[in-house]
């Protein structure tokens, strides 16, 4: 029933936290989706609690161990239905709004905040972890990372946007960034809205518009606006 997240970490007090406002949080009050938090100490074994030890090798900084670890993943999909399992963290794989529309057609995510310098790579490879990054970027640990894939994952659950449009329209849903948005007053601090958009000619409006995504796709994005281009010969992400 729902969509069903669980979050692993050593900070499970961070959670829900923003997931529990606005769109993911009356989501969550609805029962569209589900969040479960499992404390990762809580499968500590030692009489310290201990969730991490110093690295093989030698180097700065802890590494959580795996055995740790595994026991607070075993814990989440105890009984239920496979889930993916992902591992935030900056070395992952960048997210992309594809692989949040797989993860949304699917039953739910187990989501293992990674903290520290990172985690045993045996855990990693036995309890095969899809290893995630949100950016290229190093946040202090894998939670705000979780959440964001969680807030972009609720987003499109069935019922969840309400009347807007679900995201055909959107950034990246046609591999382009969003066409400028106005609205009234008609003129602010001098500056008018385009004369286009208040012709009432959606023909025009809609060239209009597309054209501003591009213009503003070429110049912010290269690296996307060059996935189109490649996408009309092999068109793989099915861009329209
Ligand atoms: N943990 C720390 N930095 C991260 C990032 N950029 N993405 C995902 N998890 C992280």
């Amino acid at each position: 029933n729902g969509w069903q997240a669980t979050v692993l970490t050593i900070y499970p007090g961070m959670f829900p936290g923003p997931l529990g406002h606005a769109l993911a949080g009356r989501a969550l009050e609805a029962g569209r989706w589900r969040l479960d938090v499992i404390d990762i100490r809580a499968f500590a074994t030692d009489r310290h609690r201990s969730v991490d030890d110093t690295p093989a090798g030698g180097g700065p900084g802890m590494v959580m161990k795996p055995d740790v670890v595994a026991a607070a993943i075993d814990a989440a999909a105890a009984g239920g239905i496979d889930r993916p399992r992902l591992l935030l963290t900056p070395r992952g794989r960048p997210l992309t709004q594809a692989r949040v529309r797989e993860l949304v057609e699917g039953p739910g995510a187990v989501l293992v905040c990674g903290r520290f310098e990172g985690v045993d790579e045996r855990v990693v490879e036995a309890r095969a972890l899809e290893e995630v990054s949100i950016g290229d970027f190093v946040l202090s640990g894998g939670e705000i990372a979780a959440m964001v894939l969680l807030d972009a994952c609720v987003r499109l659950l069935p019922g969840v946007m309400g009347a807007q449009a679900s995201g055909s329209e959107e950034s990246f849903e046609n591999g382009l960034l969003e066409y400028p948005h106005y609205t009234r007053p008609q003129v602010w601090e001098g500056r008018p809205i385009p004369e286009v958009l208040v012709s009432g000619d959606h023909g025009r409006i809609a060239r209009w518009r597309r054209a501003e995504a591009e213009r503003i796709t070429r110049e912010r994005r290269p690296d996307l606006w060059a996935a189109r281009a490649g996408g009309r010969i092999d068109n793989s992400q099915g861009f329209k």
